[in-house]
This record gives structure tokens, sequence and C-alpha cells, in this order.
């Protein structure tokens, strides 16, 4: 057994959402989550920057003592989960768009995908695509937008919905019958998400998948935590501690001790704020 935390990381809060399906089946463990808000939204940036900064953040993570990463996101699993593993000897686990369910159960042959724009423009979603979704017609949706409302705190109500049915007019349209969530910011807006689609869309995400995997891989170090209690979660933010903090306590139940992280601020490119992408 190894009490050290779980690192998981994303560019934001998104990753949360990943965190919660962590804590729902691994409730022992201590995770220690990584935002790199100063970066955030990853999903308009080049490539090698997301992939500097996964680089930079895992690095932190795993100095801190996480036993495993998770990587919460798919924009930086995309661009970065090979050079990661390369980079680092500790467990690495990934996320990837739900599209082999999807395309698996799809009873009309038509689903959809809304993801980052950096996400669909990956190597690693081509070659997803390229293997599971051959029998299906996919549609691809990109949208930051999204990510800006998680990031507010804002997952439900009129301007969420307004937003939400402009973006996912297209894929209602075409007659899909199962949407993936490509991004781990999309699963709290999910009961929206699900109301603008209607009932007989399915709704798949990666979060309960990716829980399973890391307690496959922990068991299979003999690394998991025998805790009876809850374990801790603690957020690292490269953002402005008290604005995370607000947003954080909407999105987890629970306590959460959030701190801020300075030094990695500016590593491996210009910050959120004077980037022009
Ligand atoms: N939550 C992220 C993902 O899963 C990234 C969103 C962003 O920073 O653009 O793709």
């Amino acid at each position: 057994m190894n009490p050290a935390p779980i690192g998981i990381f994303d560019s934001g809060v998104g990753g949360l959402s990943v965190a919660r399906e962590i804590r729902r089946r691994l409730p022992g463990e201590d995770l220690l989550y990584f935002a790199d808000h100063a970066f955030c939204p990853y999903g308009g940036r080049p490539l090698e920057v997301i992939r500097g900064r996964s680089v930079a953040v895992v690095g932190e993570l795993i100095d801190r003592g996480a036993k495993a990463v998770v990587v919460a996101c798919n924009t930086a699993s995309g661009a970065a989960l090979e050079t990661l593993r390369e980079e680092y000897s500790v467990p690495i686990v990934g996320l990837e768009p739900a599209v082999k369910p999807a395309a698996a159960n799809s009873r009309v042959g038509r689903i959809g995908v809304l993801a980052t724009a950096a996400t669909l423009q990956t190597a690693r979603f081509h070659r997803l695509v390229q293997t599971y979704g051959q029998n299906v017609e996919i549609f691809q949706r990109a949208s930051p937008e999204l990510v800006e409302l998680v990031e507010a705190g804002e997952i439900s109500g009129e301007s969420v919905e307004r937003l939400l049915d402009r973006t996912l007019a297209p894929l209602r349209e075409a007659g899909i019958d199962k949407l993936v969530l490509g991004c781990t910011h999309y699963p709290f807006l999910r009961d929206a998400i699900q109301d603008v689609m209607g009932a007989e869309v399915e709704v798949l995400d990666s979060g309960e998948a990716v829980a399973r995997q890391v307690e496959r891989v922990l068991a299979g170090m003999d690394a998991l935590a025998i805790n009876d209690g809850p374990g801790d979660i603690r957020l690292l933010t490269t953002g402005d501690r008290e604005q995370v903090e607000a947003i954080v306590r909407r999105l987890w139940t629970g306590p959460i001790e959030v701190q801020s992280v300075d030094q990695l601020r500016r590593w491996g490119g210009e910050p959120s704020g004077s980037s022009t992408t």
C-alpha cells in the first residue's frame, strides 16, 4: 500500500469532474489537484505550448509526492501523453473522448463529439477516430465558450441554455443518438446539455472509466491507500487563489483546500491575459 496522493491535472477546474469520479471509486485516497489557471483555457493554444505546460505541471505534482498522475484534461492528454510517459517514470493515466463506446452502441450510426479545438486537431484524436469510428459518421464541434462558462461557475440558467442551444444545434440537426463530452469541463454542464439534446440522445463522458483505470493501475502496483476515512483533496492553482476558491466551492461538494503556486506562472509561454491565441 502507498498513502501518497494521486496527482490530477487540468488547465482549470474541469478535471474536478474526473476527481469526483476518482473520489467516488477510491474514497480513501488523498488527491493533489493542479489547475493551470495562468494558461487556461488550453483549447485555443498551440500544441507545443500545451505540451510544455503539461511537462512542467506533472513534474511539479511528482516533486510534491504524487504516486501516479491523472491527466484529467482531454486537450493535455491529446497533446502531451506520450511525452509525459517518456519523461516521467510514475504511472500516467490519460483521457480520451469516449468515441469507442459511443460508436459501438450507436443505433443510427451518427455520433457527436464536443471537444476543444486543440483536442480535435491532435494526432491522438485522429487515431481514435480511425480506429473506432469507421462504421459511424462523426460530427465534431468545438466551443471555447463552454469552458469559460464552467470556469466562471455558471453551469445552469438562461444564458447557459442559450449558448448550449446555439452550440449544439448542428449536432441536434445531424440526428445523432450519442454525444461524447470530449472535455472534462463539460460534465458540469451535463444536465443542461441533456435538456438541449433531448432524452433520446445518450450523453457520455470518460470520468468513470478513468477512475476504474486509476484503481487498476494502483492495485497492480500494490499502491492503493488503505484508508477508512475520506481522503484529503488539495487544489493548487497558478491563478488567483481567492477567485479560484470561489468557483471551486460551487463545483466541489465537501472540504477542499485551495493554494496558489507561483513558481510555474510563466514557464513555457505567455500566461492568459497576455496571450494572443
Ligand atoms: N478540460 C480540458 C479538456 O478536457 C481543457 C479545456 C481548456 O482548457 O480549453 O480538454
